[in-house]
């Protein structure tokens, strides 16, 4: 793993942009697994205006979208269509008919309905390039404290500290999603590049052990020690409870020497 260590969320989230624009730059036709939650969003802002200023071109990307919360039609400010759509996908030219949410209004048949899912990525030739944010409780996409590593796009209960962690989103208790649709951690594992990005001291600890932590189920993050191409991009504050932080400075000296293209 490349641990990314920026001073700030700014400059996380432009390392960040630097990276995927180079990308898309590169592969034209990229396929994009994309997040949400506040992490990102410097990211896509980024992102918006190096398309804006027409540096970058989506017209030929496709983008699959991490989870989306079970029982929010796509409208519902909540949900992640609405936030999507809201911060990235009405300010780009990602084509409508190429970006895939999670439909989380499904009313039933969500076995087949995940099977499609990862049906679809496949016959899209596979996730280039992943983003992820992660919760406090070390989650990726939705994927709780004791998903299987192996897990495929699936329903997914949310966890007490995820649903306490929405409580200010959500205006009353009984819109408050119990379930989502989540890409599973093996989907996540085939993908070719992960960017992982944290910012800020309440990700220091679930940062700290999906990095230096043992792999468990118990930290779904810790999973991504098995993927051959994660980099994580965080800030200061989110790396505080890494042990071994210079040693990450001098690995990201040598990766400018040797692997310029890992980083922005
Ligand atoms: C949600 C999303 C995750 C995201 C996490 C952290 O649970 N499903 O994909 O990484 O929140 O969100 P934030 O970036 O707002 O801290």
């Amino acid at each position: 793993m490349l641990v990314v260590i920026k001073k700030n969320y700014e400059e996380v989230s432009r390392e960040a942009a630097g990276i995927v624009a180079a990308a898309v730059r590169a592969k034209p036709e990229i396929v994009l697994g994309l997040a949400t939650g506040g992490t990102p969003l410097g990211l896509y802002k980024e992102l918006v205006a190096l398309h804006q200023t027409g540096s970058l071109d989506f017209s030929r990307a496709t983008s699959f979208n991490l989870d989306e919360y079970l029982g929010l039609p796509s409208s519902h400010p909540q949900s992640f269509h609405f936030f999507m759509q809201e911060h990235l996908f009405s300010k780009i030219n990602l084509p409508a008919q190429r970006i895939h949410i999670p439909d989380g209004s499904l009313p039933g048949e969500y076995g087949e309905y995940c099977a499609r899912y990862e049906q679809c990525i496949r016959n899209s030739g596979g996730i280039d390039l992943q983003i992820l944010g992660i919760g406090r409780n070390g989650h990726i996409g939705f994927n709780e404290p004791t998903s299987s590593l192996a897990s495929r796009t699936r329903l997914k209960a949310l966890s007490r500290e995820t649903t306490e962690d929405n409580r200010q989103s959500f205006a009353n208790e009984s819109e408050m999603p119990k379930c989502a649709i989540t890409m599973g951690i093996g989907t996540i594992l085939e993908t070719r590049k992960v960017l992982l990005l944290a910012s800020g001291h309440s990700k220091a600890a679930a940062v700290a052990k999906a990095i230096e932590g043992p792999i468990t189920s118990s930290v779904s993050a810790s999973a991504l020690q098995l993927h051959p191409d994660a980099t994580f991009i965080i800030d200061e504050e989110a790396a505080h409870s890494l042990t071994q932080r210079d040693y990450y400075h001098h690995v990201v000296e040598m990766t400018k020497l040797f692997s310029r293209e890992k980083l922005s």
